[in-house]
């Protein structure tokens, strides 16, 4: 389909009768807010756009809306003595231009290759999108928790319903919204993440639904937001839960029509947004506390996707660690046994995130060997707790690695059972004393037979 936004009359009945004579579908529009609002409701896989068209037929502003068709390519028509101005629009982000009066055969040759390009990004982005589905949609992990997540993933993905992604700090919940969008239809246009907490309150509201000129200070031109640049794609709103009371409800009426307006302006305006928003905070309770609007929450929790903290993961870790190390950049690096084990039985705090660092900072210390890096027990001791990593600096020097190892499992073995001791045999409040996670300790007292 190509939408033709022209406001000669004349003009626009030739060119689009011979469009259609071409075999095109085509729809018409007179001035740049209709051929916005052509494109929202029906989209175009290639614009003709007349520069100079009311109400302003200011050249300048018919550049401003170039942008406003992305992905599609934007062919814009000049006058012939606009030559300048064809080229400000490439720069823009036009595909092409033509000169008017247009030459028939040459706005088929333009308008064909401008659909042949069009056709091949879609092309592209379907491939891409179906690659996503097919593997593991970016999202590293075998546990049950993370394959029946990247199930729910795919059957909310086609749909265009608000999704709500829970989790602690650092399990991947941005990731998590990426993979949505990204085995969505709307692959093709962006996802736009907006940090609702970053942004200052009174800024958010500009931010997000843009301003005209002079409705505020520092207002100095009119600016879209981040909902019309989001316009047909997914707009990502992190740390929800930090969400200024006032915009709660403007965001409430957005999410029921996809209506908004923009700060200074009167009318109405409406953009097509899916939204996927994200929080580690508790929102329930943040209800209870009056801190989060209930409708607002009630309308966001159609769909909840919880992302499972790093220890609820079982055998994740070790998957992760070896990708992890995979991606580090340099000579191939390996792990030692007693590594991945001490690293699949720590308890993770800080989730995937802090599992990525260590495995970074370890092959970043790591010491190079003929066979490439080993990262072995002692170069996690950075990331282990002080008295395990001092006690290991404190060793005396050993022969080989394998004694190193040795002498931490002896170590582990030592406070292990002292732990134990301690709490009674209570394998929760042992592994919570010692930073492991329960799965963790159980495996490492198998291992040492203390069971
Ligand atoms: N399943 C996974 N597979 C591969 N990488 C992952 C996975 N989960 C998280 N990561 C990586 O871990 C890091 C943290 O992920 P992300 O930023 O998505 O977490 P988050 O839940 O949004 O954290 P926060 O609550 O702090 O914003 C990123 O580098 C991300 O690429
Ligand atoms: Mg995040």
């Amino acid at each position: 389909m190509i939408l033709l936004a022209d406001d000669e009359p004349a003009f626009q009945r030739l060119t689009a009768g011979w469009l259609r004579s071409l075999g095109h579908e085509v729809i018409t529009a007179g001035d740049g807010d209709t051929a916005r609002s052509a494109f929202e409701a029906h989209g175009a896989d290639v614009v003709l756009l007349d520069l100079a068209m009311p109400p302003h037929h200011d050249p300048e502003a018919g550049l401003a809306l170039i942008r406003q068709f992305a992905p599609s390519p934007v062919v814009v028509m000049t006058g012939h003595a606009d030559q300048p101005l064809a080229l400000k629009a490439i720069e823009a982000g036009a595909w092409d231009f033509l000169a008017k009066p247009v030459d028939p055969d040459m706005l088929k040759v333009v308008v064909e290759r401008a659909l042949e390009r069009a056709r091949l990004a879609r092309e592209l982005a379907a491939a891409q999108a179906r690659e996503h589905s097919a593997e593991d949609m970016g999202l590293i992990g075998q546990s049950q928790a993370m394959v029946s997540l990247r199930d729910l993933i795919r059957r909310v993905a086609p749909t265009t319903l608000p999704v709500m992604v829970l989790g602690p700090s650092g399990t991947g919940k941005e990731l998590v919204a990426r993979a949505i969008h990204a085995a969505s239809p709307r692959a093709a246009r962006t996802l736009v993440p907006v940090h609702c907490g970053a942004v200052p309150a009174d800024l958010l509201e500009s931010e997000l639904f843009g301003h005209l000129k002079g409705s505020f200070t520092g207002a100095h031109a009119d600016r879209p937001g981040l909902v019309e640049t989001a316009s047909h794609g997914t707009l990502f709103l992190d740390e929800i839960g930090e969400m200024p009371a006032a915009m709660q409800v403007k965001l409430l009426r957005f999410l029921a029509d996809g209506s908004y307006q923009p700060v200074g302006a009167r009318d109405v305006r409406h953009a097509n947004v899916r939204i996927i928003a994200a929080t580690h905070r508790d929102l329930a309770a943040a209800v209870a506390e009056g801190s989060f609007r209930e409708d607002l929450y009630y309308r966001l929790k159609g769909v909840v996707l919880k992302v499972p903290a790093l220890e609820d993961r079982a055998g994740d870790v070790a998957l992760l660690a070896r990708v992890f190390l995979r991606r580090v950049d340099g000579a191939p690096a390996h792990f030692a046994p007693g590594a991945l084990e001490w690293l699949e039985g720590h308890g993770w705090p800080g989730n995937v995130r802090e599992l990525r660092s260590v495995v970074e900072c370890a092959a970043a210390l790591a010491p190079q060997s003929p066979g490439g890096r080993v990262i072995g027990i002692a170069d996690l001791a950075f990331a282990m707790g002080e008295d395990a990593a001092t006690a290991v600096a404190e060793s005396p020097p050993p022969s080989s690695r394998q004694s190193l190892q040795e002498e931490v499992m002896e170590l582990e073995r030592r406070r292990i059972t002292e732990a134990l001791e301690r709490t009674g045999h209570n394998h929760t409040h042992t592994a919570r004393e010692l930073g492991l996670s329960r799965v963790g300790l159980l495996k490492k007292m198998d291992r040492m037979a203390l069971r």
